[in-house]
């Protein structure tokens, strides 16, 4: 099977076709979401947050996002691939950005990489794209900016707030970027800009009328008990079934009931087949 490319997802904007984005971190989780039909996957800097357990993603390194990158791109048949550029990564100057987005390209297995911020990253991703490297542009909540914020509050609400927003967005798409994601804003904003835009919009918290929808992967399957904002919706809850299945096997090795007969092995090295 080929990989979908930024040309295709931009395709699918003009064929109303909606965009399914979640994210992974590594091989194993990569393969389900691709058999599973996402069409885009990304190794996001909320790893600091779901895989290194950091209250916010500002500690994510390069290297970091491009190991993982390797690790996601092995599990993929189908589904695009694009990395975070972590923070610090494209901020100092658009030679900085075009220099990282390449090592996520040539270390990570990128095809795309994403930059948070409108009008004043429109010089990184100009650079990156003129140099032939995709981009995703992300406004809104953007979190690597979540001690200037206050929190992860949402953003757009009012008109000066809004004009800020619209402005970011058609930044983004005037500096060459093939989609952007939207986080955390009003969705009558977001329905608007989808209009407005001839880049797919991929929301987070941004409602239904965007083209398409990111959630992280942790957080749709129900990986963490302990959070549920507003805009995530748990399509299962894994960690009941995690602690469950783990505390039978803590169970079975305490009690000298696991392994059984069929998980052993007999002297010529076969596995044993209890008789059969
Ligand atoms: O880091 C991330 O996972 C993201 C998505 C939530 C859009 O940026």
């Amino acid at each position: 099977m080929t990989r979908l490319t930024a040309p295709d997802i931009l395709r699918m904007k003009a064929a109303n076709q909606r965009i399914a984005m979640v994210t992974a971190y590594d091989f194993s989780m990569a393969r389900l979401m691709d058999r599973a039909g996402a069409d885009m996957v990304l190794v996001g800097d909320s790893l600091g947050m779901v895989i290194q357990g950091e209250s916010d993603t500002l500690r994510v390194t390069l290297d970091e996002m491009a190991y993982h990158g390797r690790c996601v791109a092995r599990g993929l048949e189908r589904a695009h691939l694009t990395i975070d550029m972590p923070f610090m990564s494209y901020q100092l100057s658009p030679t900085q950005a075009l220099e990282n987005a390449g090592k996520l390209v040539q270390n990570g297995r990128a095809q795309a990489v994403k930059l948070e911020g409108g009008v004043r990253s429109a010089p990184a991703i100009r650079a990156c794209v003129e140099a032939g490297i995709p981009v995703v542009g992300h406004v809104g909540l953007t979190p690597q900016s979540v001690h200037a914020f206050g929190g992860f509050k949402v953003q757009g609400r009012g008109d000066e707030a809004a004009d800020r927003i619209r402005a970011d967005a058609l930044a983004v798409q005037e500096a060459g970027a093939f989609c952007v994601v939207f986080e955390m804003i009003p969705a009558a904003l977001a329905a608007e800009l989808t209009k407005t835009l001839s880049i797919p919009t991929i929301g987070i918290g941004a409602g239904v009328d965007c083209d398409g929808q990111v959630l992280v992967c942790n957080d749709l399957l129900g990986l963490d008990e302990r959070f549920k904002p507003r805009f995530v919706k748990r399509f299962a809850e894994l960690a009941g079934a995690v602690e469950a299945a783990t505390g039978a096997y803590v169970a079975e090795v305490r009690a000298g009931t696991f392994p059984a007969a069929e998980h052993t092995f007999d002297t010529s090295g076969k596995l044993y087949s209890g008789g059969k």
